[in-house]
């Protein structure tokens, strides 16, 4: 009873100017093959759930978007969140609506904006996971780290779990959200940790339980939201009473890493290509790159360079953009508004974001 659960929210800050609240990454096509994130995330699930099987959670202000990029999700299957909660509102909210739908129902949740290459490592090892679920374990995926990234969860691989059916499931003795550049570091120089890939597959009863154990204040309310989920006026007056209180928390800090200490976390171990594309550096590197050229996402038409090499050019506003004797820049033009920074310092639009709201 497998269910396919794609949480979808977050502010759009890091791809700033191209991603904005109104329309956050996972909106977006990034790839320009025609599919958005969360499109091509539908498209990858497709051979493990039907739509009659797939959820996603999303902000009230991206319900109608979601409705237009996905015109095959069941209107039930849809659930909009009155204001943004973190992860583990919304993967706990999937969680408590299955599991009164159905107490075996397995649920797989997937970030709706990153890319994923290998479709069949992809899917060998969720079917892995799902496996290892049914042995009451939080499931993740562990991608190989190749910096000391301080943007992801740290999994640390404990011992194998002997599991027939999912030969590759370890015990994660460790779970560390977001830590500092030097303890990343020093887990990187270890080689035995993974980057959480921001996926987990798990009972959807058996999460209920863990959140009920490390976030009761937040089980609560979401087991009092799904009881009333059924029936559109007893939902909306849930909603609008319950949802304000719910504490605001990532899946990862409120269950994964108090669950690994008790040995209630697995992780198998992923052999396909992962990028969660958090920054535009990270971006351009999913375009193929010319000697001595920026890279361009969009209509190269558009751009019009000499001796600038490096970078990641985005003309977005369909006006020409021209570069003389710059390197390394990250520019990104949009109709109401350009960035321009370099490549070292991509990571830091968030913060530029924050500072431009404050200026209105
Ligand atoms: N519906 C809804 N509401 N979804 C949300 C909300 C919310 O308020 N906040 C986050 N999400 C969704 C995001 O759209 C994404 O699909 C998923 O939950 C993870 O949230 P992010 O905000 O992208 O988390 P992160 O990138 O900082 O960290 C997570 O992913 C990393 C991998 O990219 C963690 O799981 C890390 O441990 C992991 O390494
Ligand atoms: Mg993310």
């Amino acid at each position: 009873d497998f269910w396919a659960v794609i949480p979808a929210g977050g502010a759009g800050t890091r791809l700033w100017p191209l991603s904005r609240e109104s329309c956050p990454k996972f909106l977006l096509d990034l790839s320009l093959r025609g599919r958005s994130l969360i499109q091509a995330t539908w498209d990858r699930l497709l051979p493990l759930a039907t739509p009659a099987r797939m959820m996603v959670v999303t902000g009230v202000l991206h319900n109608d978007s979601v409705r237009d990029q996905l015109p095959d999700i069941l209107p039930g299957n849809l659930l909009a969140e009155p204001s943004p909660k973190e992860s583990g509102a919304a993967i706990g909210l999937a969680a408590a609506v299955l599991s009164r739908r159905n107490p075996y129902a397995i649920l797989g949740s997937f970030a709706a904006d990153h890319m994923i290459s290998g479709a069949d490592a992809f899917l060998s090892a969720v079917a892995e996971a799902v496996v290892t679920a049914r042995h009451n374990h939080l499931v993740t995926i562990g991608i190989a780290p190749s910096t000391p990234a301080t943007g992801f969860g740290y999994i640390r691989l404990g011992e194998s779990l002997e599991i027939p059916d999912a030969p590759n499931a370890r015990l994660v003795s460790q779970f560390k959200e977001k830590p500092d550049a030097k303890t990343a570091a020093s887990y990187l120089s270890t080689g035995d940790y993974r980057w959480n890939g921001g996926m987990f597959v798990v009972k959807a009863q058996f999460l209920m339980d863990l959140l009920k154990t490390y976030q009761p204040e937040l089980a609560d309310g979401l087991e009092r939201i799904a009881a009333a989920w059924d029936d559109d006026t007893l939902r909306e007056k849930a909603l609008l009473e319950i949802w304000p209180t719910l504490p605001k928390i990532a899946i990862d800090h409120a269950v994964a890493e108090p669950a690994a200490l008790e040995g209630k976390v697995a992780v198998i171990p992923a052999t396909f290509g992962w990028d969660d594309v958090g920054d535009f550096t990270s971006l351009s590197e999913l375009i193929p790159a010319e000697i001595n050229q920026p890279r361009v996402l969009g209509d190269s038409g558009l751009v019009v360079t000499e001796q600038t090499a490096g970078g990641i050019i985005v003309p977005a506003s369909g006006r020409l953009v021209a570069c003389l004797g710059v390197d390394d820049l990250v520019i990104v033009d949009t109709n109401d508004a350009l960035l321009v920074t370099t490549r070292a310092r991509s990571q830091e639009v968030k913060k530029l974001v924050a500072k431009c709201r404050e200026a209105g």
